[in-house]
Parts: C-alpha cells; structure tokens; sequence
C-alpha cells in the first residue's frame, strides 16, 4: 500500500458540465522547456503557450465557465533576458489586437491583474481599450495575470487601505476579509476554485497567494504548450472528485 495516493488520482476524465468550477486559474508554465526539447529558442515556446492560452480561452467560454485567470508575466519576469521579455509583450500585444478585433463575435469580458505602469504605453493603452470595450459583457471573464505577483498585490492592498484610513474613509479597527479582498486587483472576481499548474513543479509562485486560500490544486506534467481540451478535462474531473469542505468536516 503507497504512503500517498497519486497526487492528481481520478477514476475517470469524465466531467460533469453541469457542475463546473466557478472559476479557473492557471500557471501557464513549460513553455521554455517545451521549445529547449525541440532545439527551439525560448520564444518559439511562448509563441506555442500563447495559442494554447487561445484555445483553451476560448473553450472555457464554449463550456460555460464564468471565470479564467491566467499568468502571463509576474512581479518576477522581469528578470529575464530583455530579448525573452520583448518576445512575450510582443504576443500580448499581438494577442490583444486579435482580442478587440473579435470582441464583438465573442463577448468575453477582459480584466489585467497588477501594475500595469511599467508597460510600454502602447500595451497600457492597448489593455485599457480591451478593458473599457469588453466591460459590459457578460458570461466567461478572462483575467490576464500581468506584471503580477501575489505578494505584490497584497502589498497594495495594505497601503491602499492604510491610506483610506488616515484619510477617514475606512475604520483601522475594523477590517472583514472582503473588505479587504476590495483592495485587491482581484475586486470583483470569486475565488478560484481550481488552480492548475501544468510542466511538472509543484509551487504557487506567487500567484493569486490570497484568493486561493481554499482552492483545490491539480498539477500535472505535461507543458503548458501541449495542455489541451483533453488536459482541461482531467483536471475538471480530478476537480469534481474533491470533497471541499472549507475548514468544516
Ligand atoms: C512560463 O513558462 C511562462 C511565462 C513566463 C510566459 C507565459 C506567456 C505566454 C503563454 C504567452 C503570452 C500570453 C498571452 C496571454 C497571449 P517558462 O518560460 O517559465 O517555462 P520553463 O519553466 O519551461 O522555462
């Protein structure tokens, strides 16, 4: 008899639609590791990671799931050969043009999780125009991780409430959980109620460090480029086999 069960152990892939998580996250990792066992550079890697963030984007919004949240670049990415950085702002961009010019056929709301500042001005334009268009829509919300980081983020919200309660506009001695979820990029959004890591490592990575106080987690092997419809199901499934109890028995 093992010590553990297989981490991500589930008797089938079937997945129940009617009973979906609310919202999805994902780490969308492996993409330099998936171009390095082609002998392709690093970028070619995140051009096959931005395709299959199109499609399962648009999968999710085929399904009916009402939000994914995905990490494109952290607090952290930065640190990377600039060619690498200049390579994934060029996707975004290419993304979001894609993105507005299809806005009217496909609906979907777009929201950007953290400091957008040190973007080119054109990114910053171009995610405030995604924004602004796709704002009213309703159904699937795709939230872009950008320039993110949980820790980051967390910090923001402590000066931003510190600031309102010098100012008087919030009370120093009372402060609730979604209170405080209010000063976060996240505003708005429910929890994730599922975190997916695909390309094997087994770390948060400073991602969505307070709203996934309770998510469940699913890890799994296969690189970000090479996740499919077919790697979503499995993770849904494994999803729907967990007993969530939320602290109670
Ligand atoms: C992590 O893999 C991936 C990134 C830091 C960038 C993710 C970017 C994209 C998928 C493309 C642009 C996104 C959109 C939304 C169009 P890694 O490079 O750390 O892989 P490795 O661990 O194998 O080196």
């Amino acid at each position: 008899m093992p010590l553990f069960k297989r981490r991500n152990a589930q008797p089938s892939a079937e997945v129940d639609f009617t009973k979906l998580p609310r919202h999805i996250a994902i780490i969308m990792d492996g993409n330099g590791r998936w171009a390095k066992k082609r002998g392709l550079p690093r970028t070619a890697g995140h051009a096959a990671g931005a395709e299959t963030f199109r499609t399962i984007a648009t999968y999710c919004k085929e399904i009916g799931l009402d939000y994914l949240t995905v990490y494109a670049f952290s607090t952290e990415n930065w640190k990377r050969p600039q060619e690498e950085v200049s390579a994934i702002m060029g996707l975004l961009k290419k993304y979001l043009l894609e993105a507005i010019g299809q806005m009217e056929r496909d609906k979907v709301k777009m929201e950007f999780f953290g400091d957008l500042s040190p973007l080119t001005p054109e990114l910053q334009e171009l995610c405030q125009r995604t924004r602004e268009i796709s704002k009213h829509y309703e159904g699937c919300q795709v939230n872009i991780c950008l320039n993110y980081g949980g820790r980051d983020e967390l910090l923001r919200g402590a000066m931003a409430y510190a600031k309102d309660c010098m100012e008087g506009k919030a009370d120093p001695n009372h402060l609730t959980q979604d209170q405080f979820g209010q000063y976060l990029f996240s505003r708005g959004v429910p929890d994730p109620d599922l975190v997916i890591r695909p390309s094997g490592e087994l770390r948060l990575s400073n991602f969505l460090l307070w709203q996934s106080a309770y998510a469940e987690f699913y890890f799994t092997d296969v690189l970000w480029p090479d996740f499919s419809k077919e790697e979503l199901h499995k993770a849904i499934a494994a999803y729907q086999h967990r007993s969530r109890r939320f602290g109670g028995v």
